[in-house]
């Protein structure tokens, strides 16, 4: 936890996978706080559509279609915004795809693609960033998207959990080495619990009697039911990043019902 909290207002933000549901949320509420605004995505319409919205709100907004899958596509991003606005103070880790079915059923595509964007589109994001901001004097943020998911197990969604779980691993490290050489690049992940997106209707599906789809019908419908809405998501999240949380919980419920039953779980002393 910072002695004083970052104020974002007047820095640049860049989100990956800014076209819809939290990401859209969260830059949504950084131009609210007067950021400027890098939207990353690979949905090119999404982000333009975006990016016309919140400028005609009255912010700067600079739309940069990225696959995060792609390591010089999110260099190239980190390029262009640095040739643009010579600073970052917020990088959103964003980007996310879900996939339902048992394990063994996955299409080798399915898990590549999953492990690709939760978890190297990550890496990715830090590799092409976190050198330039360690150059920069002013004070910056990571900010990587895991999930309560990375805070348990069940089944169905054993790539998810799995990408999950390693972004929390890799966050914690990255924030342990940072820590170890300068308290200027502040580190982050955040574990939601349900927000209303369209996560669950864009999802892989494998499936060979239905396993597959009604776990996905059923995460997508326990989405409308108790869903935060990605902005009110998206204030938790960047409050909590500028007091330099490590772990950031939209829904510390059921965070700290997961912890528990894990520790549990993992307590082969008892
Ligand atoms: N919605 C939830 O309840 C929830 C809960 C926990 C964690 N999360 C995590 O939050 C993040 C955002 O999820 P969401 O619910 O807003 O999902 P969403 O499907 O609404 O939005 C994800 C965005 O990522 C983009 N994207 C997908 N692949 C990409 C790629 N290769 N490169 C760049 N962009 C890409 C999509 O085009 C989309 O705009 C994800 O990491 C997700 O795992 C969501």
């Amino acid at each position: 936890v910072l002695d004083q909290p970052t104020d974002f207002t007047g820095g640049v933000a860049v989100v990956t996978g800014a076209a819809a549901g939290i990401g859209a949320g969260i830059a949504r509420h950084a131009a609210e706080l007067g950021m400027r605004v890098v939207l990353a995505d690979v949905d090119t319409a999404g982000i333009d559509a975006l990016a016309a919205r919140l400028r005609e709100e009255g912010a700067e907004v600079h739309a940069e279609p990225t696959d995060v899958r792609d390591f010089e596509q999110v260099n190239r991003l980190a390029d262009r915004v640095f040739a643009k606005w010579g600073e970052v103070r917020l990088l959103v880790n964003n980007a996310g795809v879900e996939l339902h079915g048992n394990t063994w059923e996955f299409a080798t595509d399915q898990w590549h693609r999953i492990v690709d964007v939760n978890l190297n589109g990550v890496f990715h994001g830090i590799r092409a960033f976190v050198p330039r901001l360690l150059t920069q004097p002013s004070r910056s943020h990571v900010v990587n998207l895991a999930s309560v998911a990375a805070l348990r197990v069940s089944p169905y969604t054993s790539g998810y959990a799995a990408t999950k779980h390693a972004v929390l691993a890799l966050t914690e490290a990255l924030a342990q080495e940072l820590g170890a050489v300068t308290d200027r690049v502040v580190v982050s992940v955040v574990c939601p619990g349900a927000v209303r997106t369209n996560i669950f209707s864009n999802a892989d599906v494998a499936d060979h009697d239905g396993v597959g789809e009604r776990s996905r019908q059923a995460m997508a419908a326990t989405l409308v039911d108790v869903g935060l809405e990605p902005l009110e998501a998206a204030r938790i999240i960047l409050s909590g990043a500028a007091r330099g949380d490590l772990r950031i919980h939209t829904d510390p419920e059921v965070s700290r019902a997961f912890i528990t039953q894990r520790a549990a779980d993992l307590a082969f002393w008892d």
